[in-house]
């Protein structure tokens, strides 16, 4: 069976009148199966993730066929577990919202195909959503998103730096060259010895670090701009631990500490920059990565420092999730209706229910 777990909701049954409304989200795009139903583009009822991690972890990362036929398996139980949590049938809901791209493939269409049979025979409309875009929106769950921000995109496909204007208008600043924060995280966490998904091990291990820790450099790039670049630390994390075949745990935690510290350091070094060419009131981070609480600790820092409003979704709105597709979808409204096709490499400036095609 798949492994379950589940969120508790936002939104409290208290105050839940009829809502204007009513979305659901379905979320495939990698090996996590979710569906999630929110109210008013900011009230989640229900979030559900099925996450195929621990059997993938076997492998050391991600197999997309794995990952394709957990979808398969878990799908009709988190749609019925997410209207089951919201205590809606159906009937109640305004739109399904799904996730069109980017990601696997055969993950994609699977969530796709359900999405589209859903709402055919529900008489819903069906609305397509930017995966990395609805990481954003995930925001959308504490308050609404002030606009325009300088956005963060850290996960483990994707990093990138935005301007911010709107729903579906990104501006790009900066992307990675190379791996994203996420991977660097993975790679890292499979040097040392760690399981995948490598952040949140890396996180736990790092924990009992004691000070001081090595420092792992920081890559900053030779052309002036702000793209990031991660992949330095897995060689220069490599190179460290080469010499032993086994680890000690002393060791192990010096070295994770040391990881996480770095990739949040360029992170900090990149959000510095960039927002010193235009100091808006606003930032927004998202996405995997974004979990880490050292991380988050260290951004929180910045920003108080600068009195500038941070926003990061909840934890578990950070890692890959269904909510922050119904999120997005309600930002959109139904202007996001699509020809339906899965774009496993739809790039960050198309909106959520643009048309790759065009
Ligand atoms: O956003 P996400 O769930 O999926 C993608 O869209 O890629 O991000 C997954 C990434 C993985 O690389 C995972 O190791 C990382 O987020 N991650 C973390 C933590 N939890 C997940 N990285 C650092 N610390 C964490 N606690
Ligand atoms: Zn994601």
């Amino acid at each position: 069976m798949p492994e379950y777990v589940s969120e508790s909701c936002a939104g409290s049954p208290v105050s839940r009148g009829a809502p204007g409304s009513l979305i659901l989200g379905i979320e495939t795009s990698c090996d996590e199966t979710a569906a999630a139903v929110v109210a008013d583009g900011r009230a989640v009822w229900a979030s559900q993730v099925a996450s195929s991690a621990a059997l993938q972890s076997r492998y050391g990362g991600v197999v997309p066929e794995l990952a394709a036929r957990q979808h398969v398996r878990a799908l009709p139980l988190v749609v019925a577990a997410a209207l089951d949590q919201a205590g809606v049938g159906p009937g109640a809901l305004t739109a399904v919202a799904v996730t069109q791209g980017p990601g696997l493939l055969g993950s994609l269409l699977l969530g796709l195909t359900a999405a589209k049979a859903l709402a055919l025979a529900w008489g819903k409309p069906l609305w397509g959503v930017n995966h990395l875009e609805a990481h954003l929106h995930a925001n959308a769950a504490t308050a609404p998103i002030q606009f325009p921000n300088l956005a963060l995109l850290v996960s483990g496909g994707h990093t990138g730096l935005f301007w911010w204007d709107g729903p579906g208008r990104l501006r790009r600043l900066a992307e990675t060259r190379d791996d994203a924060a996420g991977e660097a995280f993975d790679k890292g966490a499979r040097l040392l010895g760690l399981e995948y998904p490598g952040g949140p091990a890396v996180e736990r291990v790092a924990a009992a670090a004691v000070r001081p820790w090595p420092s792992l450099p920081v890559a900053r790039m030779g052309d002036g701009t702000l793209d990031f670049s991660f992949s330095g630390l897995k060689s220069a994390l490599q190179r460290a631990v080469a010499a032993e075949p086994v680890l000690a745990a002393g060791d192990q935690a010096r070295w994770a500490a040391a990881l996480q510290e770095a990739v949040a350091a360029q992170i900090a070094d990149r959000l510095t920059r960039a927002w010193a060419t235009a100091p808006v009131p606003h930032v927004y981070a998202a996405g995997g990565v974004m979990a880490n609480r050292a991380l988050r600790a260290r951004l929180e820092a910045w920003a108080a420092e600068r009195g500038v409003a941070l926003h990061v979704p909840p934890v578990a709105l950070c890692t890959d999730n269904a909510a922050m597709v119904a999120l997005a979808a309600a930002a959109h409204g139904p202007a996001a209706a699509i020809g339906l096709e899965a774009s496993p490499r739809i790039p960050w400036e198309l909106a959520s229910g643009a048309d790759p095609a065009r």
